[in-house]
């Protein structure tokens, strides 16, 4: 094999990764549509007040998005917000979360899954990971229980559903509200119809660009619990209700309500999201059986009841071993000089991001609006959360989705890069690296 491309050789990976978001005319009729039907916002269709007092038999884009979507999850409520973040907000308020309350869960995340909680004068409480699954470690929630616990928000990382069987026994148990963060999930499913935020009591999505559905932005909340769907529905409506008048207001809620161009253009991204699934699997395992040779490089144990996996992010585990020294980051720098879309995932725990240092600063609240004297100290979670800093620090290597969505050549290709930066790992070395 040529000489690493970080010291002069040539790329190993010749091709450009595949291309994300994948669209085609069905966004373009789907965008022409809604333009040319004047109607750019759901209240033009009625469906709950409307300011003119008018209603119509019309069903809006974005509510055939919800119903379209809440079918492919199984779900029978749910709602299209403007971003996964605020659908966070709405789906642990609607749950009950508020000044005061403690949320358990994971440090090893978008920062957005702490920010929600932040957000309702709640404080998030870390438990570590399963270092094999990257996501929350059941065995380890008890322990982080207190009187002022409220909620479990579980992170399905990357698109694998977390352990809910274990999580919900245990909520149930200690009468906690569990809220699925599955903004990374979208498309996941376990048995044929327990779908990845539909599961706990509510569950929320991202369509962020870089998901596997995406409107460039865009969010959803759902929900199987009609009491908490009309909470979810009225917060996302300034806080109306279904048969009120458009200025009444019965609780403090937000104009959160998804556009109708970007409904019209996740109608038609959902369609492809079974088959992009699919797709992603079967290049998935195909990555991992030419990967399997390379020492050092594992990859992350995946759930064996699930019939649908949306794999949003690549996650791999780097050991160490057999490289001779050589660390994860050089080895991620020399990847991406291959030409492999590598990086090294979450740099920081949530809990170790700068915005941590200094809680009043970076809330603009003091420490009494949460409930407590003063914030928590946030470096006690670097001992107690050894599998996440080293997730951070060493171990984890992230790709993203769209790598699975090219032909079996490319991913061989990417394969054949790992094999040529662990056989010139000593080049690494010698090299200064
Ligand atoms: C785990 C997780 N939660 C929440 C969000 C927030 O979603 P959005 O960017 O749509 O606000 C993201 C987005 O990256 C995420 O990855």
């Amino acid at each position: 094999m040529s000489k690493l491309a970080l010291l002069g050789g040539s790329k190993a990976v010749t091709r450009a990764v595949p291309d994300w978001p994948v669209y085609d005319t069905g966004e373009a009729d789907a965008l022409n549509r809604v333009l040319n039907s004047g109607k750019w916002w759901l209240y033009a269709y009625g469906g709950g007040p409307t300011p003119d007092g008018t209603t119509s038999a019309d069903i809006s884009e974005v509510e055939q998005f919800e119903r379209e979507f809440a079918a492919a999850h199984f779900v029978k409520h749910c709602y299209a917000v403007p971003t996964g973040t605020c659908a966070l907000e709405l789906a642990l308020k609607a749950c009950g979360v508020g000044p005061g309350d403690e949320v358990i869960t994971t440090g090893y995340t978008f920062i957005a899954t702490s920010s929600a909680v932040f957000s309702l004068c709640a404080l998030p409480v870390y438990v570590d990971i399963d270092p094999d699954t990257y996501n929350i470690d059941p065995a380890r929630i008890e322990e982080a229980i207190t009187p002022k616990t409220r909620a479990i928000l579980v992170v399905h990382l990357g698109g694998e559903i977390c352990d809910m069987d274990a999580i919900l026994a245990i909520a149930r148990k200690r009468g906690l509200a569990v809220i699925e963060d599955a903004a990374q999930a979208t498309g996941s499913i376990l048995e044929g119809d327990r779908a990845a935020g539909g599961i706990g009591d509510a569950g929320i999505y991202s369509f962020q660009a870089k998901k596997v559905m995406t409107a460039g932005e865009g969010g959803a909340c759902a929900t199987q619990d009609d009491r908490i769907a009309e909470l979810i529905w009225s917060y996302r409506n300034c806080g109306r209700s279904r048969t009120g008048l458009w200025y009444e207001h019965l609780r403090m809620g937000h104009n959160n309500r998804m556009g109708e161009f970007q409904g019209a253009v996740l109608r038609h991204q959902l369609r492809r999201l079974a088959s992009q699934c699919r797709t992603r699997e079967r290049n998935y395992d195909a990555l991992l059986a030419k990967l399997a040779g390379i020492p050092g490089i594992r990859v992350r144990r995946l759930r064996a009841d699930a019939t649908q996996r949306c794999l949003s992010i690549v996650i791999l585990t780097f050991t160490g071993e057999g490289w001779d020294g050589i660390s994860r980051d050089v080895v991620i720098k020399a990847l991406q000089a291959e030409g492999v879309p590598a990086t090294i995932g979450y740099g920081w725990a949530n809990y170790s991001n700068p915005a941590f240092a200094d809680m009043q600063e970076a809330l603009g609240h003091r420490a009494f609006a949460f409930g407590v004297e003063k914030f928590p100290d946030w470096s006690q979670y670097v001992q107690r959360c050894p599998a996440t800093e080293q997730a951070c620090s060493q171990r984890a290597i992230f790709m993203p989705h769209s790598i699975l969505l090219g032909d079996e050549a490319y991913v061989e290709l990417l394969a054949d890069a790992f094999a040529k930066v662990y056989e010139h790992r000593t080049d690494l070395m010698k090299g200064g690296f």
